[in-house]
This record gives C-alpha cells, sequence and structure tokens, in this order.
C-alpha cells in the first residue's frame, strides 16, 4: 500500500480537497469515484498530484496504509450511508472513515453509533470554505473519537487554511460535534449574509446611491472592524456589470435566494434547544419570503408609508448603517454561539469556544476581523453566558446602539424591510430588560389552562383560582 490518505467522490469539493492533500509533503492519495470516468478525468488533469487510482472500493483499501484514512466527499443523506456501508465492508477495526459534506448532526451521531460497533472509527468533519477553500486551505471542524484525531488531525493540520500563523481546525468533540459546529456556523452565514443585503438595501433606497457606489462603500468597511470575507466579496458582487445589458449584474439576478437547508437545520436545531437564534430565523425566513413570487406579486398591492426616507446627510446615515450592521452581526455571532454552548450541554461534548471562533479566523465564509474578540472573550470567561455581554461587545453596543435605533425606527417608518436587524435589536432590548411581559403570559396560561406560575417573592408554585373566588393557591408544578 503507498497511500495515506483516500478521497471518495471527486465532484468539485472532493477533487478539490484531493488536490490539496496530494499537494502536502508526505501526503499520497487514493482516489475513488463511482464513475470511473471521474476518476481518470482528475487524473489526467492533475498528473503533478501522483493520485492512486482506485477502480473498486476494495482496491482503495489496497492502497492504503493503516490505519486506513477515507474522506467521503458525496451529497449528504443517502448516498453518504451507501459510500459508508461500502467502506466498511472493506475497512478494518481501527481504520477511519471521515465525512466531509454537509451532514445533519444528528445523522452523524447515528452513523457514529453504528460505525463505532465494527470498531472503525466514524469522524464527521465540517469543511467551510467552498470549492476554493478546498483546494487552497478550508476551515476544518472534525468531530469524532480523539484516538481518531491523533491519525486525521496531523493530516488535517497539513491542508486546513492558515490564521496567524496557526492551521484552522482544532477536534471539536465526540461523534457529531463537528458537523453540530459546521452547522451553526452556515447559520451564523445566513444571518451575515442577510444583514449584509439590508445594509445595501439601505443605501439603495434611502440615499440613490448606484451599487458599484455602494461598492466602494463595502470596500471601505472592509479596511475597518468590519473586515470580513463576506464584506469584501460583496463589494465584487455589487461591482460586477452584466455583459449583456451593461446593468449592474445585482439588478438583473432574479431577487428570490436560494437555501441548501443547513440555516433551517440550525433554527429546528435551536428550537429544539430553547436557544433564541432570532437573527438566524429572520435570514432564514427572508430567503423564503423572497422565494414565494405568487405571494410577492399579491401582497405588492398591499398599502404602505406615503413618504420615502428623505435622508439629509448621506455620510451620516452611512455611518449609522455601518454600526447597526455591526451591531446585529455581533448579535447572530453571541445567539450562534449562545447555541453551541446549549449544544455541548444537552449533547455532552467539551467544545472550547474560543478555539471555534479561532478556526473561523481563516478558510471558512464567515471568516472575520473580530473572531479574534470571541477567542479572547472565551479566554477570559470559558462560563460567559451570551457572548454579547463580555466587555468588548458590550462596548461595541454602547457606541452602536443609537444608530441601531434610528435606523431600525427609519426602516420601519419608510417601509423598508429589515427583518434581521430589527429583530436583533428586540433580541438586544429584551436581553436588556430588567423586566419582560413574560409574568403576564404566566398570568393567561394560569387563567386557561391552569398552568401555573412563581412568584418574585415566596418559593413554590401557585395558580389563582380564576373561575372561583380568585383567590391564590400554593399548587403542584405539574404542567
Ligand atoms: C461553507 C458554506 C457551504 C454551504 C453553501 C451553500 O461553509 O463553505 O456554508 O457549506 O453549503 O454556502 O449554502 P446555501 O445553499 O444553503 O446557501
Amino acid at each position: 500500500p503507498t497511500a495515506n490518505i483516500a478521497v471518495v467522490g471527486l465532484a468539485v469539493m472532493g477533487s478539490n480537497l484531493a488536490r490539496n492533500l496530494a499537494s502536502r509533503e508526505g501526503n499520497t492519495v487514493a482516489v475513488y469515484n463511482r464513475t470511473t470516468a471521474k476518476t481518470d478525468a482528475l487524473l489526467e488533469a492533475h498528473p503533478e498530484a501522483g493520485f492512486v487510482k482506485a477502480a473498486t472500493m476494495q482496491e482503495l483499501a489496497d492502497s492504503l496504509q493503516t490505519p486506513r484514512t477515507a474522506i467521503v466527499m458525496v451529497k449528504a443523506g443517502r448516498p453518504t450511508d451507501a459510500v459508508i456501508d461500502e467502506l466498511v465492508s472493506v475497512f478494518e477495526p481501527g481504520d477511519i472513515i471521515v465525512d466531509g459534506g454537509n451532514a445533519l448532526f444528528t445523522d452523524t451521531i447515528r452513523r457514529e453509533q453504528a460505525v463505532r460497533e465494527t470498531g472503525i472509527h466514524f469522524v464527521g468533519c465540517g469543511i467551510s470554505g467552498g470549492e476554493e477553500g478546498a483546494l487552497n486551505g478550508p476551515s476544518l471542524m472534525p468531530g469524532g473519537t480523539p484516538e481518531s484525531y491523533e491519525t486525521l488531525g496531523p493530516i488535517l493540520r497539513g491542508i486546513a487554511a492558515i490564521a496567524e500563523g496557526e492551521p484552522c481546525v482544532t477536534h471539536i468533540g465526540t461523534d457529531g460535534a463537528g458537523h453540530f459546529v459546521k452547522m451553526i456556523h452556515n447559520g451564523i452565514e445566513y444571518a451575515d449574509m442577510q444583514l449584509i443585503a439590508e445594509a445595501y438595501d439601505l443605501i439603495r433606497h434611502a440615499t440613490g446611491k448606484s451599487p458599484a457606489e455602494i461598492a466602494d462603500i463595502f470596500t471601505e468597511w472592509n479596511a475597518g472592524e468590519l473586515e470580513s470575507y463576506l464584506i469584501e466579496i460583496t463589494a465584487e458582487v455589487l461591482r460586477q456589470v452584466d455583459a449583456t445589458t451593461g446593468e449592474p449584474l445585482v439588478d438583473v439576478i432574479l431577487d428570490a435566494a436560494g437555501a441548501k437547508g443547513t440555516g433551517a437545520w440550525t433554527v429546528q436545531t435551536a428550537l429544539d434547544l430553547g436557544v433564541p437564534v432570532s437573527g438566524i430565523a429572520e435570514a432564514v425566513f427572508a430567503r423564503s419570503l423572497s422565494s414565494k413570487p405568487q405571494q410577492r406579486a399579491a401582497g405588492a398591492a398591499l398599502p404602505g408609508p406615503s413618504t420615502p426616507w428623505s435622508v439629509q446627510d448621506p455620510d451620516a446615515f452611512v455611518e449609522d448603517v455601518r454600526l447597526a450592521l455591526y451591531a446585529s452581526k455581533v448579535i447572530a455571532y453571541s445567539q450562534g454561539f449562545d447555541a453551541i454552548v446549549q449544544g455541548a450541554i444537552d449533547h455532552d461534548w467539551q467544545i472550547d469556544k474560543g478555539e471555534v471562533a479561532r478556526i473561523w479566523r481563516g478558510g471558512c465564509i464567515i471568516r472575520a476581523r473580530f473572531l479574534n474578540r470571541i477567542t479572547e472573550a472565551y479566554a477570559a470567561d470559558q462560563g460567559l453566558v451570551a457572548l454579547v455581554t463580555a466587555p468588548f461587545f458590550s462596548d461595541v453596543m454602547a457606541t452602536a446602539q443609537d444608530s441601531w435605533r434610528r435606523i431600525v425606527a427609519g426602516a420601519a417608518q419608510s417601509g423598508i424591510p429589515v427583518p434581521a436587524f430589527a429583530s436583533s435589536l428586540a433580541y438586544y432590548d429584551g436581553l436588556r430588560a430588567p423586566r419582560l411581559p413574560a409574568s403576564l403570559i404566566q398570568g393567561q396560561r394560569d387563567f386557561f389552562g391552569a398552568h401555573t406560575y412563581r412568584r418574585i417573592d415566596a418559593e413554590g408554585t401557585f395558580h389563582t383560582l380564576w373561575s372561583g373566588d380568585r383567590s391564590e393557591i400554593a399548587a403542584e408544578d405539574t404542567h
């Protein structure tokens, strides 16, 4: 056997990851694809990679040194299960199967359990950075056993993106922890993209600036505290001119956003965990709304405000939008990390939040300058219960909140939809509020369903005899 690592599934992500692996000192990469023509095409296009071709799964197993390690890069869902079954039939105890797809973490937990019974290790590994990242350095989020990471870790460190001298990979936790964290990454990605889109939309409507002018604003923002990959590519997209019409490309792209489902998973999971990820949820829903042409056509006739936004000082307005974006972004990341904290508790994972922020500084889609601050916040306080309350972030809120409120209020008055800006602000104010009207909700629940309530001044559970003399009794907390 000559290869130390295999890639199974040679679509774009798989091919690029295989090429990345092959380009690193010490690796010999075996490659397998169900349709052999794809394998041949890859070998022909990249002779420099020195790939070892496997025409069958048995050949793949035979070409690998032990413990055998194979990274599976096929479609999430059934195709993944099929490939895992085949690999299990040719691998031996101690070997390692890595799923590098965007698998749902509960599938990963299930697969890990099943594969573990054969003595083979199963590692669900989140990979972020798209095609370019796979080729030149992604951010990697492996789960699975610590033992499997002893073999896998050095290989992954060799291909990961480097941020400030450190490879963007860490062992996230056991079984599905890696895919869980990747899912949250994608949830934050959805929120971040939606917030940036809202910022663009606000500036365009309220100042009348062109996409190219707004591109310059984003480029400028990217030189400051908002510096991030998504801001950078936003400028590029806004600057692009359509060859056919000569119009800005953004004006000829149909305004219906697609989604492969990972954002929705984040929200579904957060609902189960009881963690408010409202910014992420609004981002998912905003994509759904955009993709409902019939409803939008019907809605176009609905009454709106009579006066458009008349901005007196465009520069001051743009700065307000920047700060509103920054504050909302902090909330999105904060909610995402809060979901990681709760997920780790529920699934018994030891996740180092600071490490997660660290490996997101390079390679991944949400890479951003201020992730350093998240690492610092958790380094200072591992038990942080809400990321936004860390000193650095509460200072950001102090600086940004007036702008944020002006923007959300102005948008509401002039009828510009800013669901993610607005819900992030509502979350922030909810978090701050010394008293919430939840007391009234408890009263209502007790009224119609005898669901009981607790008091601020006494231990125990209580119920008011609403349909009797309305006196209060001590109650068993059975509801
Ligand atoms: C990444 C991305 C990637 C994701 C796509 C598509 O980290 O590289 O998150 O994994 O699948 O961006 O996502 P949607 O089609 O759901 O927008």
